[in-house]
């Protein structure tokens, strides 16, 4: 039984160091030596070469780096019936209510307007809001989205969100469906995108959905750069119809020079840095479900591929 990693080098030996620790009796090889293919049980990749995991004759699991997986069902080559994992650990979860918090509150508190004055040499106040009059709403209420959704209501935010089935989450209202878009949409000041991309979350952030948000509202994207119309963004914000944006996933990663995306006023544009899985607490939570294989049990968050995620 081994396991091969393809994850980062920018963090040294964390992974190697981590498995050490909680797969002991496991070995573990680097993307760049993997030895005798057959030996390989388990990968945990994130955007492996297409056909790359094909090579691997007997492997049991494949886990996914990160949350998303549309690294890996990108390629047409990808090995059949084999368990695709999704990370869920609590160092990503952490980073996501952090990245979305923070960019709540950036609009929430006008810091766009401030940016802009400050680079103006303008000393001008802008009523401050109470965060009770201020909806914000989360597009997913997943893992991540409902752990981001519990600490903006803590903020005092009113919060709903919306997702396939109805959730009951305390003080956290729920839409659900195609029919509870519109209606979930009309409410929020604040809208965050933490969407898996499937064929039905492809260019859901488009004109009509804009158009359905109060007036001045601000997006968040973080779930999926293609879940978003770029060019309806933009002309959402140029018409005032949406007041701003934080944009941490896009249609092409890396962003291109010459994408208005970069520049436009009324846009923070980061490079997909939202949160990032923690190679530590990563490492447990990927041996926990290596020996729940072992022992014949299905890995926990399994990705349900006819579902789309
Ligand atoms: P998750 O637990 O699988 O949650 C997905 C949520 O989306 C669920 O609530 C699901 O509804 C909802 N959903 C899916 N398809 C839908 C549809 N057609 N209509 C309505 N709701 C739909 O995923 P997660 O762990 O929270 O991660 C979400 C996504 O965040 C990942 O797929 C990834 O793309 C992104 N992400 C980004 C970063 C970053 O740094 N930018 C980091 C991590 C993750 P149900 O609950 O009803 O099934
Ligand atoms: C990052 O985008 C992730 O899917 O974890």
């Amino acid at each position: 039984m081994t396991l091969i990693l393809k994850t980062d080098i920018y963090r040294g030996t964390a992974w190697h160091d981590a498995f050490a620790r909680y797969l002991p009796d496991v070995p573990v090889r680097e993307w760049s030596e993997p030895g005798d293919p057959n030996d390989i049980e388990y990968a945990l990749v994130w955007a492996p070469e297409k056909g790359a995991l094909a090579k691997f004759p007997n492997l049991k699991a494949i886990f996914s780096v990160g949350a998303g997986f549309d690294h890996l069902t990108s390629d047409p080559d990808l090995p059949k019936g084999v368990p695709i994992v999704r990370m869920v650990e609590p160092g990503l979860t952490a980073g996501m209510i952090e990245f979305v918090v923070m960019s709540a509150l950036y609009h929430h508190r006008f810091m766009l307007d401030y940016a802009a004055q400050q680079r103006d040499k303008v000393w001008r106040e802008i009523e401050q809001i109470p965060t009770s009059r201020r909806r914000a709403g989360i597009l997913g209420l997943g893992v991540l989205g409902s752990a981001c959704a519990e600490m903006l209501r803590d903020f005092g935010f009113p919060v709903a969100g919306w997702s396939r089935s109805h959730k009951d989450i305390a003080g956290v209202e729920s839409f659900h469906g195609a029919d509870g878009l519109i209606p979930f949409l009309n409410r929020s000041d604040i809208l965050v995108c933490l969407l898996p991309l499937t064929p039905e979350t492809e260019d859901i952030l488009n004109a009509e959905a804009f158009a359905a948000l109060p007036r001045g509202a601000a997006l968040i994207s973080a779930g999926r750069g293609k879940s978003v119309v770029e060019a309806d963004l933009l002309a959402a914000l140029d018409s005032g119809q949406l007041g701003g944006a934080t944009l941490d996933v896009y249609r092409q990663e890396p962003l291109p020079p010459d994408s208005p995306l970069w520049s436009h006023p009324r846009i923070v544009a980061v490079p997909h840095i939202a949160s990032m899985t923690i190679a530590e607490t990563a490492a447990e939570a990927v041996a926990a479900n290596i020996r729940r294989i072992q022992a014949g049990q299905d890995p926990e968050h399994m990705v349900d591929l006819k579902r789309g995620y």
